[in-house]
C-alpha cells in the first residue's frame, strides 16, 4: 500500500471510500436518509473541485493498493475557535476491510508532517462524540481533548468532540 498526495484521477476512488466507510461507520448514529442521500458523483465533484482550484488550502491524501483504500484531507482549521490550532484534520477515512493495518497512522503522519512543513505548530480534529473507534484512534496517537461543539446533521443535533496534536512534538 502507498501513502500518496492524491491527484484528480483517485477522485472516484476517494468518493467511494468516503461514502462506504460513512454508511459502515455512522449507522445508527446518522439518520438513514443523511446516509442514502450522500452519493459517489456528490462526493467526487466537491474533491475534484477542490484539486482543480489552484489555491484551494486542501492536502490530500490517498492510501492506494491498486485502488484507493484510504484517503485524509488536511488544511488551515475551519474557525473553531482554538486559535492555537491553525491546522485542521478535515476527514480520515480507510475502508472498514483494510482498518487495523496502520494506514490510517501512515495517512495522518504524512500530512501531519507536511503541515509542520508548511509552519504549522498544532492540528485539531473534530470527530463524533458517538464514533468511540475514530476516538480511539486519535487518542492512541496523543490527542487531546480540547472541547466539544453541537453540529445538526441530517436535521438532528450531534455532538462532535475536538482532539489537539502538537506537531512538534510528535507523539503519533
Ligand atoms: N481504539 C484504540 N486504539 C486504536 C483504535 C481504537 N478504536 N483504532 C486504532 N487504534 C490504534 C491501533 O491499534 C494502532 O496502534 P498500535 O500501532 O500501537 O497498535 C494505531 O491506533 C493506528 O491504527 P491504524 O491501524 O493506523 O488505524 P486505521 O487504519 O484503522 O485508521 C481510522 C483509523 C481512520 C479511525 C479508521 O479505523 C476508520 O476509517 N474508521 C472509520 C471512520 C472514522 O471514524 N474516521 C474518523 C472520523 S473523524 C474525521 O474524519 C475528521
Amino acid at each position: 500500500v502507498r501513502i500518496r498526495r492524491a491527484r484528480l484521477e483517485d477522485v472516484p476512488g476517494v468518493a467511494r471510500v468516503q461514502v462506504d466507510t460513512w454508511r459502515a461507520t455512522y449507522r445508527g448514529v446518522v439518520p438513514e436518509a443523511f446516509l442514502e442521500g450522500l452519493s459517489y458523483e456528490g462526493q467526487a465533484e466537491r474533491w475534484a473541485q477542490g484539486l482543480k482550484t489552484p489555491t484551494w488550502p486542501g492536502r490530500l491524501f490517498v492510501a492506494e493498493s491498486g485502488e484507493v483504500v484510504g484517503f485524509a484531507a488536511f488544511g488551515p482549521d475551519r474557525a473553531s475557535g482554538f486559535p492555537d490550532y491553525t491546522a485542521e484534520l478535515w476527514t480520515l477515512y480507510v475502508l472498514p476491510a483494510w482498518q487495523g493495518k496502520g494506514l490510517g497512522r501512515a495517512l495522518f503522519q504524512e500530512g501531519a508532517r507536511l503541515l509542520r512543513a508548511e509552519s504549522h505548530r498544532r492540528m485539531l480534529v473534530w470527530v463524533l462524540k458517538e464514533n468511540l473507534q475514530g476516538r480511539g484512534f486519535y487518542e492512541r496517537l496523543g490527542g487531546v481533548l480540547l472541547g466539544e461543539r453541537e453540529i445538526t446533521l441530517g436535521g438532528i443535533k450531534l455532538w462532535e468532540v475536538a482532539y489537539g496534536f502538537d506537531l512538534w512534538g510528535q507523539r503519533w
